[in-house]
């Protein structure tokens, strides 16, 4: 059957048996996660009052004429209201799976600028180590019942997406996230059994969730919504199951997720792992990590 799905068409395929065998003894080396966090994935904490991210943003939506300064305070800047202020055509989605105004919040210099301060001043004493971070952030708003946005929920691994199996994902939302305007999780024990059930084989694992009811409810019964509030990370294994949800609450979630990895890590992977988006970034110091790693 054909699909539209991004990830049944794109999702990481190994180029032979030997890449296939580097990819298994890169996952077998165990992800720092647990190490670190007592867990594939926890949460932790941060003091909201030692950053001015959630601010900076504010200011830059209003700067760059995202935002008229007089509706944010009508809303009393409360970002899980944004839905009622941002205008339609925003809120909509384009082809590529992303709505309209995080496409305009790549361009948030100010925004990306207080992300490396945040990396710097609140990431560095909770990772401790030395490590590499996600050079541009990746800043998501979920929209209640957002328009052209498919109800089927794009259930994934990142490791389809070509991401290293030694990054750790975090995670931290800008407002409340709750129900499903937050992202849903399956638990590592339950994602690994079934992406080894798959072998590994993540376009079929893909096509199965979109076209097999039973194989989507098994996936879907698994995840938990994750509940947090600003000063709140959730950090997770890329191996674990997880997606976007289709925002039914009467919520917006605006959050951050960014990868990073520790310095030695880097240098001990088996093979050369590359995004599989159309910008095919590779997974490397200089190119989706900043150069030079955080000491
Ligand atoms: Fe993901």
């Amino acid at each position: 059957m054909q699909s539209d799905n991004y990830h049944v068409n794109n999702a990481l395929q190994f180029t032979n048996n030997a890449d296939f065998k580097n990819f298994l003894a890169d996952v077998a080396l165990a992800n720092d996660v647990p190490k670190l966090f007592g867990s594939h994935h926890n949460y932790c904490k941060f003091d909201i009052h030692s950053s001015n991210l959630k601010k900076v943003f504010i200011e830059e939506l209003i700067e760059t004429g995202c935002i008229d300064d007089k509706n944010l305070s009508k809303i009393g800047y409360n970002l899980n209201l944004l839905h009622e202020i941002v205008p339609q055509a925003d809120q909509e989605f384009s082809p590529d799976g992303k709505n309209n105004l995080m496409l305009k919040l790549f361009n948030f210099s100010k925004t990306r600028n207080e992300y490396y301060n945040f990396v710097r001043n609140i990431i560095k004493p909770i990772i401790g180590g030395e490590f590499y971070y996600q050079l541009q952030p990746t800043i998501r708003v979920n929209f209640p019942f957002p328009k052209n946005y498919s109800q089927i929920v794009n259930y994934h691994t990142d490791l389809m997406l070509g991401h290293l199996p030694y990054i750790m994902n975090f995670w931290w939302p800008l407002t409340d996230v709750f129900g499903n305007n937050s992202m849903a999780m399956a638990g590592y024990d339950f994602s690994k059994a079934f992406l080894e059930q798959y072998n590994w084989d993540f376009r079929k694992l893909a096509s199965d969730i979109e076209f097999k009811p039973e194989i989507y409810e098994m996936v879907h019964n698994e995840c938990f919504d994750l509940k947090l509030q600003y000063g709140e990370i959730f950090v997770f294994d890329p191996l674990c199951i997880h997606a976007t949800q289709y925002n039914k609450t009467n919520a917006t979630r605006v959050s951050f997720d960014c990868r990073f990895v520790l310095k030695n890590r880097m240098h001990s992977v088996h093979r050369d792992y590359v995004g599989v988006g159309t910008l095919k970034m590779p997974m490397k110091p200089g190119h989706y990590f900043a150069e030079n790693p955080i000491v």
